[in-house]
């Protein structure tokens, strides 16, 4: 077991699976720029360590998984620095959504705010029961600034989205499932092992295939790409790794395959 310690992130590492904690937990774990900045750092060690088969992202404690930004920080910030502010966010939270391993957030409390769009950042979200999401910037004077106006809607839906961030209303983990904001809901003590068991099932599978997956669902929702296109050429490429003639083999062999990472 290795473990790195940031100043607001607990990041350890066991059996391939990292996991993050946003440690502020006397903040209900809201993300100041620092915790940002960290969080980016540590998905990116994630991303570059061919050890690492998938990463968890959660909070401190059991009340909040993340329950904003931190509103501390917001007094006094001009138009100018708002924007820098949301761009940051947008940028740490985009390497997390292309990450070409499985990132899982496990929601163990109050995701609101730029917890909410933390945790839309993640390729998939598991819930605690008790979890709670919600967008209640408007009750600031203000708009989600981490994506949230576009992620909501990519996830539930432009009608419930709309209802969501304008009533700012909080959701429970039932609707946030039956809405599909959510993959599944767990009793508090199964989030974690859940999510390893999600992402060590995900591990069998051809870590290029995986990459090549997230990166085609990404395309679906840039701007100016063809996502058709980019599944074409992804799928060719295929064709040359080591990873299809190992799956193909084994399939013939009757055996199960065995992917290197
Ligand atoms: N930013 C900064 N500090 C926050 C925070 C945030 N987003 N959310 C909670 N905190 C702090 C509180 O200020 C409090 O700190 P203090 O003890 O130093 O006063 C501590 O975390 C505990 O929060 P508290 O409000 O006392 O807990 P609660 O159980 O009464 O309420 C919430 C929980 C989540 C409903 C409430 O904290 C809340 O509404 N938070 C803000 C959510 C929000 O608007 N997020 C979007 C931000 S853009």
């Amino acid at each position: 077991m290795n473990k790195t310690i940031y100043n607001n992130l607990l990041v350890d590492i066991s059996d391939g699976i990292m996991t993050i904690t946003v440690n502020r937990p006397d903040k209900l774990n809201a993300l100041n720029r620092e915790t940002i900045r960290e969080i980016g750092a540590a998905i990116e060690q994630g991303a570059g360590d061919s050890s690492i088969l998938g990463i968890i992202l959660t909070g401190s404690g059991q009340k909040a998984f993340v329950a904003g930004a931190d509103i501390a920080e917001f007094t006094g910030i001009s138009v100018e620095e708002g924007k820098k502010l949301s761009a940051a966010g947008h940028q740490v939270f985009k390497s997390i959504e292309t990450c070409p391993k499985p990132v899982l957030a496990a929601v163990n409390g109050f995701a609101l705010g730029g917890g909410c769009e933390l945790a839309m950042s993640c390729h998939l979200r598991l819930a605690a029961d008790h979890a709670k999401f919600g967008q209640p910037e408007v009750k600031l004077g203000l708009i989600p600034g981490y994506a949230g106006t576009q992620r909501l809607v990519q996830l539930i839906g432009k009608g419930k989205a709309m209802e969501y961030l304008m009533t700012a209303d909080m959701m429970d983990a039932a609707e946030a499932n039956r809405l599909g904001l959510v993959n599944y809901v767990t009793k508090g003590e199964e989030l974690i092992p859940k999510c390893r068991e999600m992402i060590r099932k995900i591990s069998l599978q051809s870590p290029r295939a995986i990459a090549g997956i997230i990166h085609c669902v990404d395309a679906y929702f840039k701007e100016g790409v063809d996502g058709f296109a980019e599944e074409t050429e992804e799928f060719g490429k295929c064709f040359g790794t080591d990873d299809f003639r190992e799956g193909v083999a084994a399939f013939l062999e009757k055996r199960k395959p065995v992917f290197s990472r």
